[in-house]
């Protein structure tokens, strides 16, 4: 009798065994929606360390989406105080893909996919994919923060986020369950697999090799190597003849582009600045006339500087030139030019 029971054990244990390898064979299958950090972990990679803290009470991607669009969160129906006086997240981040090739930070690739999308053309990189990232703050950023400050930020996620809603937004920091909120809201911008937009080749082999614990290594490197896990920065100084400029030909066209997807941004109606950049001849004139100039409303000054009118009051980030290239500045110069005649 007791044999029995033991045999029935062994072999129920076998079939629910096999079972649940089988179901396991099944959800591997990658598709277009499933996300990559799902995909590495499947090939061994550890999970990233600002994954969600459960523990933290009162925090949802909700709470994290409201803060991050609109600079409040209500907390159980309560709104709490405004993060920032002066700007929201989106103020100077997509919170879309805005590069076509997650490989590469081409300005203009962007700019492009930009306009064709519906995105607006900024200074800090997308919240899209932020989760996905390894280090923050990069290149050049170091110059910008006291290395105190910026050292934590560059490895951790939850310290990024903190440093930029107190240094960049000029706000105040976000208590615990805000962080962990807005945590949980990057997490809904993940990369998933379609983003990477794989070759065929690659995506085949990546379907055939999929179970084989062997391959995990390579996978996982194939994977990563469709996006980069760092957005560079590389500072710029304005040219030392201001006149000769860059010494590149401006492209109007492309520079209406640069106008209407990024100065306009904040500056349309006072948006974000006092500052106002309209269609007014008389703005094209005032914005051609001092971009050559040694003044505070030179074009090449404040991309490369950035602009504070006051310490306490709102202030404009530099471009980097990831994010806004020489080219692209003169054809703002060009713009202007073609449109104060
Ligand atoms: C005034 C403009 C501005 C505002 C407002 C702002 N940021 Fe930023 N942020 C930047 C810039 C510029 C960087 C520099 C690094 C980069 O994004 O390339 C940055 C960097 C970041 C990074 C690191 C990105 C990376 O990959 O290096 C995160 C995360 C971030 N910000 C989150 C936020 C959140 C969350 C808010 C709202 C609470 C916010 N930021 C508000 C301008 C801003
Ligand atoms: C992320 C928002 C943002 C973007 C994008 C932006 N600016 Fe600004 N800009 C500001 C803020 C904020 C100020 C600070 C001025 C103030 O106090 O209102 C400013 C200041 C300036 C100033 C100096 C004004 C003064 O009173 O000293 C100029 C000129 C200027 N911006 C031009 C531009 C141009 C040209 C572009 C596009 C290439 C641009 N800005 C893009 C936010 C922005």
């Amino acid at each position: 009798m007791k044999n029995i029971l033991f045999i029935t054990i062994v072999i129920t244990g076998i079939i629910l065994l096999a079972g649940a390898t089988a179901i396991d064979k099944e959800e591997f299958s990658i598709n277009d929606n499933t996300p990559v950090v799902e995909v590495l972990t499947k090939f061994g990679h550890p999970t990233p360390p600002h994954t969600v803290n459960p523990m933290i009470q009162g925090a949802s991607a909700e709470i994290g989406q409201d803060i991050v669009l609109n600079g409040i969160s209500r907390k159980r129906g309560k709104k709490s105080r405004r993060q920032s006086k002066h700007f929201v997240c989106t103020s100077c981040h997509n919170v879309q893909k805005e590069d076509p090739d997650l490989r590469s930070h081409d300005p203009q690739a962007r700019l492009e996919y930009a306009q064709k999308n519906g995105l607006s053309f900024l200074q800090g990189t997308t919240l899209y994919g932020a989760v996905n990232r390894t280090s923050w703050y990069n290149g050049d950023y170091n110059k910008k923060y006291d290395a105190e400050k910026i050292k934590p930020a560059q490895t951790d996620l939850r310290e990024a986020i903190q440093l930029c809603a107190t240094e960049c937004a000029q706000g105040r920091p976000l208590k615990d369950w805000e962080l962990e909120s807005v945590l949980a809201y990057m997490w809904t911008l993940q990369l998933k697999m379609s983003d990477l937009s794989m070759s065929d080749t690659d995506k085949k082999r990546l379907k055939n090799e999929q179970s084989d614990i062997s391959k995990y290594p390579a996978l996982a490197k194939l994977v990563r190597s469709y996006y980069s896990e760092a957005a560079p920065a590389t500072f710029t100084d304005q040219p030392s003849n201001l006149k000769e400029g860059y010494s590149l030909s401006g492209n109007a066209d492309n520079g209406k582009l640069v106008y209407d997807l990024s100065c306009k941004h904040c500056h349309e109606n006072g948006r974000y600045s006092m500052f106002i950049l309209d269609d007014d001849k008389m703005t094209y004139r005032f914005m051609k006339r001092n971009f050559t100039k040694y003044t505070r409303y030179s074009t090449y000054h404040v991309t490369s500087y950035g602009a504070a009118t006051n310490v306490k009051a709102p202030y404009m980030p530099n471009y980097t030139l990831e994010r806004l290239s020489k080219q692209q500045t003169e054809d703002l110069r060009a713009y202007f030019e073609k449109m104060s005649e």
